[in-house]
């Protein structure tokens, strides 16, 4: 079952871009995140002076770029389950990850007339099968994805992940500072207008608060051979 759609929703490091990579890898199929999607229209946004100091968002700039066709967002998914994201010819897959951009997505998220383009462009790079992690992929972009895991985990611990990953990244972020920035996305992305962040009713929930990423590995090998009949381990 190649062109299998896995949908992988839930809340700021939770660790979906890890989990969907490894399922994506062992699976032999396409990864993709949207979020780096989103964070790279944000970062067109600030290249292009569309986001002001305060964080107003020059909008209607924005959406006649769009119109025109000018943000040109392609991406390339590895064997080894990662993807990286194109802003026409230059590779930003580092440069999305950058605190400026955090900053901002998820108010730039919220623009109905993104999401219409984010979701068109997950549409074409991922019905063919994939596994795609978000905050909406089970419930807008693949509402007849064939499985679909909500994730969630205490946010403490959630903070503590992100505060290491950050530590490893040469950076020295106070817990506090953290915890703050990953509850008010989560937030923002549960109360917006337009597809908010929320489980499916047919998605699996998955608390990994106390289990590392072999042990989601095992949980997920037995839902598959149950559903699918195919094995991950
Ligand atoms: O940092 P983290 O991995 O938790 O977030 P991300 O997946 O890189 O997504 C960055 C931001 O994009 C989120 O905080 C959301 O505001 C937004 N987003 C969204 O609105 N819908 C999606 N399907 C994916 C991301």
């Amino acid at each position: 079952m190649t062109n299998i759609i896995i949908a992988i929703d839930g809340y700021s490091s939770t660790g979906k871009g890890t989990f969907a990579m490894e399922i994506a890898r062992r699976l032999g199929i396409l990864y993709l995140d949207s979020g780096a999607l989103y964070r790279t229209v944000t970062l067109y946004a600030l290249q292009n002076g569309e986001i002001e100091w305060n964080g107003a968002i020059l909008d209607r700039r924005l959406q006649e770029d769009i119109i025109l066709g000018k943000i040109d967002i392609s991406v390339m998914s590895k064997a080894d389950g990662t993807m990286r994201v194109f802003l026409g010819d230059e590779d930003v897959s580092g440069r999305i990850r950058e605190l400026e951009v955090a900053r901002n997505v998820s108010a730039i998220a919220t623009l109905p007339f993104v999401r219409n383009f984010v979701d068109e462009q997950l549409h074409r790079l991922g019905s063919k099968g994939c596994v795609m992690d978000g905050r909406d992929i089970g419930t807008a972009v693949f509402p007849n994805a064939d499985l679909k895991i909500f994730m969630t985990a205490d946010a403490e611990i959630r903070a503590q992940r992100r505060v290491l990953q950050m530590e490893q990244a040469g950076q020295h972020p106070s817990f506090e500072e953290v915890l703050k920035n990953v509850q008010e996305r989560d937030y923002i992305d549960s109360h917006r207008a337009m597809n908010p962040l929320r489980k499916a009713d047919d998605a699996i929930v998955l608390d990994n608060s106390h289990m590392t990423v072999e042990e989601q590995m095992v949980w997920l090998d037995g839902i598959l051979r149950e559903r699918f009949n195919i094995g991950i381990l």
